[in-house]
């Protein structure tokens, strides 16, 4: 039986695990592009990879929008949305409409921060939803050109919110399932670090990668475009980045009920490995904020606060680098004019 596969957000992270899951077994990888389409369906996506060589992923279909992927009447097993996370600009669930066979698809979030299945979850109740995190390193340098760095790791976990890891009605069978067949084809694709947790874990996981990305990025900007080799290499940045790293993962066992695995790196040793790491890659908020674009300030920011505040608790830190960058992020953007804003 042929598994079909739609990716919705065909950029960086969507076309690399799209190029993996393609040459899985028995696997149809669709796309639906936008700014990119034209280069994709003449000559499909050319992949660089220190891992998996040069090779290009010819998409079993290219489709130029969310209409024509409807008109294909393919019957999907999964959509992968793999756009940023930008609830402040555009809902990406509305994308999906139309899209769904809700007995047999199941949605695949492979995007940054917390709070990303909300608006899936409240617009298609009911539906399988699997979470997942990534923390590879890719670029699409030019449209249809994908260049991986490094790292490959993937965690994917059923979006099961208010339930218990023993629930085994009908349809969270079918999450769990669902969740197990998606990293088997993951790992067929090469992806040998793609692994499955329970949902309850994978929050974890979230909060845990928030930890950084919540620290070292509004910080990148703030400092004016610092690496973060150079801020942990920065006494008082090391200070700073440490603080509110500990101020996330404190918060994050009184949020989720349960304390973190022990196996989790702390926030003094992710620093120190930063500071040996000369990768000199910038994180993608400071690319996005140099090239003029919305960051993921709300997913990676915004909905932590506004989630440990639901549970009577502050994050002074976070609060105060969310605060400052977002009026920075408001600022711009009024001076460049409504024109300019998406
Ligand atoms: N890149 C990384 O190394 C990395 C690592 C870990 C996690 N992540 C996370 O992965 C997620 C995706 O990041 P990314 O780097 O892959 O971003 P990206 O390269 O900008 O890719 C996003 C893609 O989504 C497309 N898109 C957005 N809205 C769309 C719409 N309405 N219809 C069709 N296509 C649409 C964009 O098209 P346009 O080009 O037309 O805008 C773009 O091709 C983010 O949450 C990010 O934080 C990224
Ligand atoms: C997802 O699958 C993995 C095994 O691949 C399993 O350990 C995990 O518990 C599953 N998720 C749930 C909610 O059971
Ligand atoms: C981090 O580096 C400092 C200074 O080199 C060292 O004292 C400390 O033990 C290291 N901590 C961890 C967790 O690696
Ligand atoms: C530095 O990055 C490489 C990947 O390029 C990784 O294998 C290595 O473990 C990292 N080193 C440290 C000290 O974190
Ligand atoms: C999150 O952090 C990683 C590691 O520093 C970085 O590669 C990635 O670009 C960051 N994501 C965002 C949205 O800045």
């Amino acid at each position: 039986m042929t598994v079909n596969i739609l990716i919705v957000g065909a950029g960086a992270v969507g076309a690399f695990y799209g190029s993996r899951l393609a040459v899985a077994p028995n696997t149809e990888v669709s796309v639906i592009c936008r700014s990119n389409y034209k280069a994709v369906s003449e000559a499909g996506f050319s992949v660089t990879s220190p891992k998996y060589g040069s090779y290009t992923f010819a998409p079993h279909r290219t489709f130029a929008n969310p209409r024509e992927a409807i008109e294909s009447k393919i019957s999907w097993d999964y959509v992968l949305v793999s756009t940023k996370a930008l609830p402040d600009v555009s809902d990406d669930s509305e994308i999906l409409e139309g899209l769904l066979d809700t007995r047999r698809t199941s949605i695949v979030l492979v995007q940054n921060g917390l709070g990303v299945e909300d608006p899936y979850t409240s617009r298609f109740p009911g539906v399988t939803i699997l979470s997942a995190v990534t923390i590879v390193s890719a670029a699409q340098t030019e449209p249809g050109v994908i260049k991986h760095n490094r790292w490959t790791r993937i965690s994917v976990g059923p979006y099961l919110p208010g339930t218990t890891e023993e629930s085994t009605t009908k349809s969270h069978q079918q999450a769990i399932n669902s969740n197990q067949t998606f990293v088997e084809l993951l790992r067929a694709g090469g992806i040998a670090d793609a692994d499955a947790y329970s949902h309850s874990k994978l929050q974890m996981v979230r909060w845990h990668k928030i930890a950084i990305n919540a620290s070292m990025n509004p910080s990148a900007v703030l400092s004016s475009g610092t690496t973060n080799q150079a801020m942990s290499s920065d006494p008082e940045l090391f200070r700073h980045l440490q603080g509110v790293m500990e101020e996330v993962l404190s918060t994050a066992p009184k949020v989720l009920g349960t304390p973190l695995p022990s196996e989790f790196a702390t926030p003094e040793a992710i620093l120190n490995s930063t500071k040996k790491n000369n990768s000199g890659s910038k994180p993608s908020m400071l690319l996005d904020w140099e090239q003029g674009k919305r960051m993921e300030l709300e997913v990676i920011l915004g909905n932590p606060i506004r989630i440990a505040r639901a549970h009577g608790l502050e994050m002074p830190r976070l609060q105060s680098l969310y605060a400052l960058l977002r009026m920075a992020q408001q600022n711009r953007d009024s001076a460049k004019g409504e024109s300019s804003r998406l």
